[in-house]
């Protein structure tokens, strides 16, 4: 008997990926037996094969790479399909995807990948949710996370002082409320998916993005990447460093005569 949800998190990064966030999200959202499970290197295929074989539905939550899926998904795509095809599993099939860029429309290529996916390993696509500007989502829960335990330290030393708690628990609802604001077309879109997951039904595909005008979105993703970039080893570290490429990118012939 076929039940339950798999929900793969595509993500390659270990920790604190959208993904990652979004698939533990979704697993909240959605009833009856579910697992969540990390596809990062081919160690991981056994186990999420072995999952799926029992599974009514999968649900693929991915960061967009190069308008489409990360490359490590696609050697695990092949087997999966080889696995359905033999086993004659006829698994529903959903996908969250998150990408960098302000515009979730831009996951629609993704969509089109994983519906040609399925048609071609006999599975239902049920369509998914496509969202942009995943980092900053991934950086405002983070916030709200930082927040919290800063609002609960506040709290107990007030409370040492017999001070009353409530002009900290005023501030995080208002900080609160305003980063849950910019997330709202997500948090919509995530209850509408998993009601669909629940029901087994064909979701259709949705794009939303974190609501934020898009030249601000640009003002703060520069100053995000220009701080990485200075962090992670300096600013013009690709015009000045003394390292070259390797491998199949070296030149034939080495400009010394
Ligand atoms: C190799 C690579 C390629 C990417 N390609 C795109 C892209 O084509 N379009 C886009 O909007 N974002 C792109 N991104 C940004 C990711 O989609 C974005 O950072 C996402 O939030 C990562 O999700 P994760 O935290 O779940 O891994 C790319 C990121 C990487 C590392």
């Amino acid at each position: 008997m076929m039940s339950g949800t798999v929900l793969i998190n595509c993500s390659p990064k270990r920790r604190l990926s959208a993904s990652g966030f979004l698939a533990r999200c979704a697993a909240g959202l959605i009833r009856g037996e579910k697992r969540v499970l990390q596809l990062r290197t081919p160690a991981d295929h056994p186990a999420i094969l072995e999952a799926i074989r029992t599974a009514e539905k999968v649900v693929f939550v991915t960061p967009l790479y190069v308008d489409s899926l990360p490359s490590h998904v696609l050697p695990f795509m092949q087997k999966m399909e080889a696995c359905c095809r033999e086993n004659r599993l006829r698994l529903k099939v959903y996908a969250i995807a998150n990408n960098g860029f302000i515009e979730g429309r831009q996951n629609e290529p993704l969509m089109r990948v994983m519906e040609n996916f399925c048609a071609r390993s006999g599975l239902t696509w049920c369509g998914g949710l496509g969202i942009g500007g995943g980092v900053m989502l991934n950086v405002e829960r983070i916030m709200l996370t930082v927040l919290l335990g800063l609002t609960a330290l506040n709290v107990v030393l007030r409370a040492a002082q017999g001070e009353s708690p409530w002009e900290p628990l005023r501030s995080f609802a208002v900080s609160a409320g305003e980063l849950l604001l910019l997330a709202c077309g997500i948090i919509a879109l995530m209850l509408r998916l998993a009601y669909h997951v629940n029901r087994g039904t064909d979701a259709g595909k949705r794009y939303t993005r974190i609501m934020v005008p898009s030249f601000l979105f640009i003002l703060f993703a520069d100053i995000f990447f220009t701080v990485v970039s200075v962090l992670q080893g300096g600013i013009f570290r690709g015009w000045l460093s003394r390292l070259k490429p390797t491998g199949g990118c070296e030149p034939a012939v080495s400009g010394k005569q």
